[in-house]
């Protein structure tokens, strides 16, 4: 048993290792009072040691070179905050190498890497805590590792993507186009200089892959979650969304049936009665389904140096608890298992149902000409919209589908874009129903 402090070293004094150094300084006596030892923040590092953060550190705790953290004996909890994968990993390593548990927030590292971080750390007998990682504030990592520990978790839908959240949202309220929305956000500061992870779908990939292997006991598979972003939607994609009740969000979504599970990151339409449709701005949300809890919606903020500050400072004292306890194993046994025998099912595979929007002419033989082609690979039609007569100019025709099959829908689809009477890409996206 440790009666001294825990001592811990923050690397990558950004956004959220700001957020993390003033949680730990502002909440040190609360912090010591309930733990019932210190928790000393013994160092930062980051190559950038002038920028002022709004924190007031002792002399000597911000320093350039994140060795000096690694190897010191003192520091038992390694916070790693710089995100991507070099040199993130090889501190992280270094560090697991050295003894020292890990905090971190970088669910690109765990969701590409998390296989060979996982095993050193078991190897080595340390935790390493990741709640950060996923939908900064709402604890949902420790919702799905430990609260439901005891259910067979159902679907999972997820809006974990505050960037593409707000963008959507943006567009909804105000029928602006998604590259002006973009723009005023970057100025904005809510979407990075290089947003790719966030509208590509990539980031919230990254975070259903961790929370998938959590979930359902399954090899941490980064790519084999089906990924797109939300950078072909149009006002008039939510405009017609709207006609139908439906919003459009980008979901993560996780679906168990029988031996395979789904995993896909795609723009949905979303009925307006789910409650997940009522996620707006940059807010994030999860909902869960426990065979014995019943279905659950976590929401919060899922950004931003004070909620990821919180969540990363949770993890410190999870562990500091675990140290304090002289138990080394108390998280690790909750971690990533991968023993389920689930797999992941092939895209093509998917069954849902469809809207699609293309640009055809007005004119006899046209509508009979695309619903041949769906019948024709067994899409069934659902309902549909055309607006205005323009003659032998295109006009906008929208189609519902009833649930088919991704591969069919391809095939369909690429047929009917060689069509002569369509002009342009038809634009498709896949819809969600139930009680999310
Ligand atoms: N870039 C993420 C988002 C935040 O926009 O939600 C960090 O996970």
């Amino acid at each position: 048993m440790k009666n001294s402090g825990i001592a811990v070293g923050i690397i990558g004094f950004g956004t959220v290792g700001a957020g993390t150094a003033k949680i730990l300084l502002k909440r040190q006596k609360e912090i010591q009072n309930k733990l019932g030892s210190s928790v000393e923040l013994k160092g930062i590092a980051d190559l950038d040691t002038r920028t002022d953060r709004g924190i007031k550190l002792r002399k000597g705790v911000l320093i350039k070179d994140a060795k000096k953290l690694l190897r010191d004996p003192d520091i038992d909890i390694i916070v790693e905050l710089i995100g991507g994968i070099r040199p993130a990993k090889d501190f992280i390593l270094e560090a697991i190498q050295r003894g020292k548990h890990i905090v971190t927030a970088n669910k690109a590292l765990l969701a590409e890497h998390g296989q060979e971080i996982f095993g050193a750390a078991q190897k080595h007998g340390v935790e390493i805590g990741f709640e950060a990682s996923v939908a900064g504030s709402i604890p949902i990592i420790k919702v799905v590792r430990e609260s439901l520990i005891g259910n067979r978790i159902g679907n999972i839908y997820g809006i974990i993507n505050g960037t593409a959240n707000y963008i959507l949202t943006k567009m909804t309220d105000e029928g602006a186009e998604f590259t002006a929305v973009l723009k005023e956000a970057q100025e904005l500061g809510y979407a990075e200089a290089d947003p790719t992870f966030d509208i590509e779908g990539i980031d919230s990939a990254h975070k259903l892959t961790i929370l998938a292997s959590l979930a359902y006991g399954i090899p941490i598979s980064f790519r084999k979650v089906y990924t797109e972003g939300i950078t072909k939607i149009t006002p008039l994609d939510i405009e017609f969304a709207s006609e139908f009740g439906f919003k459009i969000k980008l979901l993560a979504i996780a679906k168990p049936s029988g031996k395979e599970v789904e995993l896909r990151v795609h723009p949905t339409m979303v009925q307006e009665r789910m409650p997940i449709a009522g996620v707006n701005g940059v807010f994030n949300a999860i909902f869960v389904e426990g065979d014995a809890a019943g279905d659950g919606l976590y929401y919060g903020k899922g950004a931003g140096e004070m909620p990821t500050g919180s969540a990363v400072v949770s993890d410190i004292i999870d562990i500091a608890r675990n140290i304090k306890a002289g138990v080394s194993d108390r998280m690790r046994s909750f971690n990533i298992s991968g023993n389920s025998g689930l797999t992941v099912k092939k895209m093509e595979d998917v069954k849902t149902c469809y809207y699609l929007r293309m640009s055809a002419l007005d004119k006899p033989g046209v509508l009979s000409k695309i619903s041949g082609i769906l019948g024709k690979r067994n899409i069934s039609i659902e309902s549909m919209i055309q607006k205005g007569r323009k003659k032998e100019k295109a006009v906008s025709m929208v189609i519902m589908t009833h649930e088919a099959r991704e591969k069919d829908m391809m095939k369909a689809l690429k047929e009917i874009r060689a069509l002569k009477v369509i002009s342009g890409k038809p634009l498709y996206l896949r819809v969600e129903g139930g009680n999310a």
